[in-house]
């Protein structure tokens, strides 16, 4: 299938390391033009490098903060100054720590917030001007917004405000031929999910083998994602191949996740 991503200019906020960058790397090697940020200068340096590098694609590299109002405002400019427009927007920040309710203050709600649900709200306000008709906006979730995890109060929270921010755009910019979607991992293997295994296995006084043994076990292909699984199913859904699907919060989970 031609996804049609060729030419296409494509923003990928939080993409030095796990899904943020699986995604970049996929974009880039069906053709697109990427923009990409992350806090960490070097890293997100090499990581565009490497990428531009296996896949021959024009790759931008930023240091921006998506918690920040500013960055986020400079990066979107700058995408658009260099490439004239941003065809698609993906939209994704760090995750908060985990932790109950008696275990935040405010100052830890406002930091939750700021990073993971009001970035979106920012990036979008700040790419729609820049974007045709056509575009596409995807946010990465989680799927908490379907099943709440114990012990990530925060970003449970979050993702639900995501995925209810994302289903009223899909609604407010289907008009403009903007689609919108909101995609849901379960279990990828990335660093966040190694170190959120190491914390329970510290927490409950276990190896670590076996906290991810019994996360694989509730999961019906018995196994963690990989970052570039996640980020086929994303590609697809930026893409022109996607014609027909919007408003929809997509779990890419393994089955992972027992709801209907
Ligand atoms: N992996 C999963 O299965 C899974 C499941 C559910 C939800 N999620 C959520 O999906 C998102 C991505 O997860 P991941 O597993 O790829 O995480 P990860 O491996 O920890 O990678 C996070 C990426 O975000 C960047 N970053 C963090 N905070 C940022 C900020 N404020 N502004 C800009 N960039 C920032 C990091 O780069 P720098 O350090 O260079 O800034 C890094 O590139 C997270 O919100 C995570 O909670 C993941």
């Amino acid at each position: 299938m031609d996804l049609g991503l060729k030419g296409k200019v494509a923003l990928v906020t939080a993409a030095s390391r796990g899904l943020g960058r699986a995604i970049a790397e996929k974009l880039a090697e069906e053709g697109a033009h990427v923009a990409m940020c992350s806090r960490d200068e070097n890293r997100i340096r090499l990581a565009a490098a490497e990428i531009a590098g296996k896949t021959g694609a024009d790759v931008a590299a930023f240091e921006a903060d998506v918690s920040k109002p500013e960055d986020i405002n400079r990066v979107v400019r700058e995408t658009a100054d260099r490439w004239g427009r941003i065809d698609i927007l993906l939209c994704n920040a760090g995750g908060p720590p985990g932790g109950t309710l008696e275990s935040f203050d405010d100052a830890a709600w406002q930091k939750a917030f700021e990073t993971n649900l009001l970035s979106v709200v920012r990036l979008i306000r700040a790419a729609l001007p820049h974007m045709p008709r056509g575009g596409r906006i995807l946010a990465i979730a989680s799927s908490s917004v379907k099943q709440p995890i114990p012990g990530l109060i925060l970003s449970n929270t979050m993702r639900a405000g995501v995925a209810g921010l994302m289903k009223t755009l899909a609604e407010e910019l289907g008009p403009r031929g903007i689609l919108v979607n909101t995609v849901c991992p379960g279990r990828i293997d990335t660093d966040r999910v190694r170190e959120l295994d190491q914390a329970k296995a510290g927490m409950e006084g276990v190896p670590v083998e076996e906290v991810r043994r019994s996360f694989e076990a509730a999961i019906p292909l018995g196994r963690y994602g990989r970052p570039e699984e996640f980020a086929r199913v994303v590609a697809f859904l930026a893409s022109e191949a996607n014609t027909y699907v919007t408003g929809s919060t997509l779990l890419i989970d393994g089955g992972m996740v027992k709801s209907l």
